[in-house]
């Protein structure tokens, strides 16, 4: 799919932006601080009604126009060429209550719930902190699972937004229940709440580990391609779902290892029904009964899962090099384009920032060389020699300067 058109208003640095964008490589060039990552997470916005980068969503509107607007507002909007139809998105950031910010989302100019927007235009970014994927803690790889598969798959998302609601109802029992367990209460009147809440978080959260298992399983694959491709030839990688409890009572995979059983006895990763899932869930929690009512918190679940990344068996996140730790969340990015185009049969547009600074020559040849095969892809960068002559001949070349964007001749460039 292709991004044809962008329209800013009082985002960020971007007080008043219409920008026309071809198909194939595009490359944004500016010093540091002149809008270029701001441009990429517009575009991210507008396909996922989030920001990667912003605390709050006050922080994406201009601060001129928040002091000096009596009613300040930003507004992003982009024109998408899908197959052969073409639709538009629009989002409103406007004041909420209490300093946040309220927004409203429309497609083709009709009101729609976030639900119904994300998804509609395909987006695949790729951040310098992205590393943190590979090194930082789980909880920075369940939000890029979360926010991957809530892009290709609207069920994931409802599934998740309601695991997240009775997540907190549970909570607030349990802790409830943990300052009363000085006193006597009857034990059949909590199980008979918690069971309730059980059953609830037990049907969500089958199904997000489910998702999570089986585009862990796909996105290992196509990583291990993406990464031979990118790296050293000989490298093998490999992507390990690790479940809070294991859905299937097998033992865990000793992600220490490159040949796990993934690849010994293949029908070992079938799987698990959400059914089967289901019912593994509500064994571990009434194990975990006790344990959650005295810390009053839920132990068990998708919202305590991980990801392992090994190349040759070892675990990036721990004894990975900083060049493999790189090349493992690339890879990974990568990896999640060709799972969109196998799911969405279209292909996404890929944003990288300022990916080139952190290669070595031969690292961002192959870059280039894959970038080539993207129906739309935004690169940014600082230096225009990053890139290789041909690179340049091909793409499309746009200069940005404190909230302007120009295009630039190749000789100039
Ligand atoms: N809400 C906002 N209103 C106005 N300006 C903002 C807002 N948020 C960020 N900015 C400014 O936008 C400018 C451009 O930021 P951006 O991160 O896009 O730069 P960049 O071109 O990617 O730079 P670098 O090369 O250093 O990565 C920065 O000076 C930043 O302070
Ligand atoms: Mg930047």
């Amino acid at each position: 799919m292709v991004l044809t058109q962008l329209s800013l208003i009082n985002f960020r640095n971007y007080t008043r932006l219409t920008l026309n964008l071809p198909p194939g490589p595009i490359l944004l060039r500016s010093d540091n601080a002149q809008g270029k990552t701001n441009l990429l997470e517009a575009i991210y916005f507008l396909a996922t009604t989030r920001s990667t980068f912003a605390r709050a969503e006050r922080q994406l509107v201009n601060w001129l126009a928040m002091e000096r607007d009596p009613l300040p507002f930003a507004r992003l909007e982009g024109h998408v060429r899908r197959n052969r139809s073409t639709f538009q998105i629009d989002i409103t950031l406007l004041p909420g209550q209490q300093g946040t910010v309220r927004k409203e989302m429309r497609l083709n100019a009709v009101k729609k719930r976030a639900l119904d927007v994300v998804g509609q235009l395909n987006a695949v970014i790729f951040l310098p902190e992205d590393i943190e994927l590979v090194t930082g803690s789980p909880s920075a790889r369940r939000r890029y699972m979360d926010a991957t598969l809530c892009q290709i798959d609207t069920g994931y998302c409802r599934a998740l937004a309601q695991y997240n609601k009775v997540l907190t109802q549970r909570n607030a029992l349990l802790k409830q229940l943990a300052e009363q367990s000085g006193a006597a209460v009857p034990r059949s009147r909590d199980d008979d709440q918690l069971l309730f809440w059980d059953e609830q978080l037990a049907q969500h959260g089958a199904l997000l580990i489910v998702r999570r298992q089986e585009a862990i399983a796909e996105l290992g694959q196509l990583g291990r391609n993406r990464y031979r491709l990118l790296g050293d030839q000989k490298e093998v990688f490999h992507l390990h779902y690790a479940p809070s409890f294991d859905p299937q009572h097998r033992p865990l995979l000793d992600y220490q290892h490159p040949l796990s059983l993934e690849e010994l006895l293949p029908s070992a990763q079938m799987p698990p029904s959400v059914p089967e899932v289901i019912e593994a869930f509500k064994r571990h929690l009434h194990q975990a009964r006790r344990e959650e009512i005295a810390r009053g918190v839920t132990i068990v679940g998708p919202h305590r899962d991980d990801v392992h990344f090994t190349v040759d068996g070892v675990d990036m996140t721990f004894y990975g090099s900083r060049g493999q730790q790189r090349t493992t969340a690339l890879a990974l990015k990568l990896a999640e384009v060709d799972l969109m185009v196998r799911t969405t049969g279209e292909s996404p547009v890929l944003l990288l920032d300022d990916v080139m600074s952190e290669l070595d020559a031969r690292r961002r040849a192959r870059v280039m060389g894959m970038v080539d095969g993207v129906e739309q892809a935004i690169l940014t960068t600082t230096d225009w020699t990053d890139f290789s002559d041909e690179f340049r001949a091909q793409a499309h070349l746009l200069q940005a300067t404190a909230g302007q964007i120009q295009e630039v001749g190749t000789q100039h460039a």
